[in-house]
């Protein structure tokens, strides 16, 4: 029997794609390095559909159809290009490499170029949804080239989540776009699971409600602008009992947030491509300060005075229903955070397009994201809607008329916790720095004209003026007289 697709490396994502794709009818040869693997899959889900066992790369090539479509699902890095070394004698002219993994989008533009020259496509997909979403449907971003699109977009299109009976799958863009916008989706990721860290804490800290307490909160959210995955599963882990000690679940879990790359990519490709993604580097940020344990520990010993320790919600507001207010207010100092955090991840797609090329549809992204994968929420139709009508695309998601609306009824909710957060020495990263960007880009006048100035004079930097065009420099160190450069 000639397989439709082969599938090497099946460690659970690579497994779960495999069963997806057999339970949607297609031929899968499987193939792992450790053939105990591929027999462990067999024997428990080889009921699933038609697969075809094989212990070689050489025999999984063999035995797929033209054009061959081999996916790699092996870590990122350096075993993508062994696998790739080792299919590369074995395909021939128009066969198709699809790497599912989370690779780093520079690798997957070289090995693009180094595959088309070969006359081979290299198809770098973004995959999102963990274990249960690569079985049961995830959200799918694929780039390379659109031809390879013809010959396996259908095939990835059914395997994909739906959304109201659209795939969440599409093309996005040539070379690297798809692993671009997967990393985009997980730096979004990061933030998101940073504001809601902060407002469990602020709820915690400041209004002592307690984790299961918090678990009802969160449930009810989800019935708000919020409703999401992660808003939804919130609720799941802090309601989590501890078996052992009966406590919360999230008190005996180490306080260390673990990162496999993917966000501290997105910040640095932010810096790069010139777009300043504050949120979500923010949130990469609060997973290292997280992780420096020792430090911590040591720092809180020689500051303990510092710290404000628990007030109560009456302590900050004055009326009668105190908690429920403030619950409010972190709510919407979320929504309003998580909304910076959109308008961000847009914004450097933006940019990323201009720097690469890539004709990147921002609607028909948003449309991936609102099934399947790990940022799925209610917020992706509203971004959907913005990039309607291509004449009227908003510069940045903060314009468009929802985003507008929304910002201005979170706002003085955002200053107040903003504000309790710094004045309680609860620590509010993500909260904070959105605000200061929302502040900053509806300022028209900021003092970077300052800093302008203190180049010119320590390093004859030079500047523009508002009143006339050219570049100009002041002799500091002689009579101070102005030239135009
Ligand atoms: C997804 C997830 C997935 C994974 C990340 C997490 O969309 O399915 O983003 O890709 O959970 O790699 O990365 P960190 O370990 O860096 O949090």
């Amino acid at each position: 029997m000639s397989a439709d697709i082969g599938v090497t490396g099946l460690a659970v994502m690579g497994a779960n794609l495999a069963r997806n794709l057999a339970r949607n009818g297609y031929t899968v040869a499987l193939h792992n390095r450790s053939v105990a693997r591929t027999d462990s899959l067999l024997n428990s889900y080889g009921h699933e559909g038609n697969f075809v066992r094989t212990e070689s790369l050489a025999e999984l090539v063999q035995s797929l159809e033209r054009p061959r479509r081999v996916l790699i699902m092996v870590k990122a890095g350096a075993p993508v290009d062994a696998v790739i070394d080792e299919l590369l004698p074995l395909l021939e002219e128009g066969d198709i490499i699809i790497d599912a993994g989370n690779s780093f989008y520079e690798e997957t533009r070289r090995r693009e170029a180094a595959l088309r020259e070969k006359g081979l496509h290299f198809v770098g997909v973004g995959v999102s949804g963990g274990e249960e979403g690569a079985l049961n449907g995830p959200s799918i971003m694929p780039g390379g080239s659109r031809e390879s699109y013809q010959a396996l977009g259908p095939m990835l299109e059914k395997i994909a989540a739906e959304y109201h009976g659209e795939p969440c799958c599409a093309w996005v863009g040539t070379d690297g776009a798809g692993h671009y916008v997967k990393m985009v989706h997980n730096g979004i990721e990061y933030a998101d699971m940073q504001v809601i860290g902060e407002a469990y804490d602020l709820m915690r800290s400041l209004a002592g409600l307690e984790p299961a307490q918090q678990a009802g909160v969160f449930r009810e959210w989800n019935t708000t602008d919020l409703a999401s995955y992660l808003i939804e599963i919130t609720s799941a882990v802090l309601e989590q009992e501890d078996e052992l000690t009966g406590r919360p679940l999230v008190d005996v879990i180490v306080d260390s947030a673990g990162q496999k790359g993917t966000g501290r990519w997105t910040a640095i490709s932010g810096l790069e491509v010139g777009s300043p993604v504050t949120t979500i580097a923010e949130s990469v940020f609060a997973r290292s300060i997280s992780s420096q344990r020792e430090l911590r520990a040591e720092t809180s010993r020689v500051f303990s005075a510092g710290i404000n320790g628990v007030v109560s919600a009456e302590e900050l507001y004055s009326e009668q229903d105190a908690q429920q207010d403030f619950v409010e207010d972190v709510r919407k100092a979320l929504y309003a955070s998580k909304l910076v955090s959109y308008a961000q991840g847009f914004d450097m797609l933006t940019a990323a397009g201009s720097e690469f090329g890539w004709e990147l549809d921002l609607r028909t992204i948003a449309s991936l994201w609102r099934a399947g994968c790990i940022i799925r929420a209610d917020l992706l139709d509203t971004i959907m809607k913005a990039y309607e009508v291509p004449e009227e695309r908003p510069k940045n998601l903060l314009l468009a008329p929802a985003f507008t609306e929304a910002l201005n009824e979170c706002l003085p909710a955002w200053r107040r916790v903003v504000a309790a957060a710094a004045t309680y020495g609860v620590p509010a990263p993500v909260f904070s720095s959105s605000l200061a960007y929302y502040d900053s880009l509806r300022r028209d006048r900021l003092p970077a004209s300052l800093t302008q100035g203190l180049r010119d004079y320590f390093g004859a930097h030079t500047y523009e003026r508002v009143d006339k065009p050219g570049t100009f420099h002041t002799r500091w160190s002689e009579d101070r007289s102005e030239m135009e450069m």
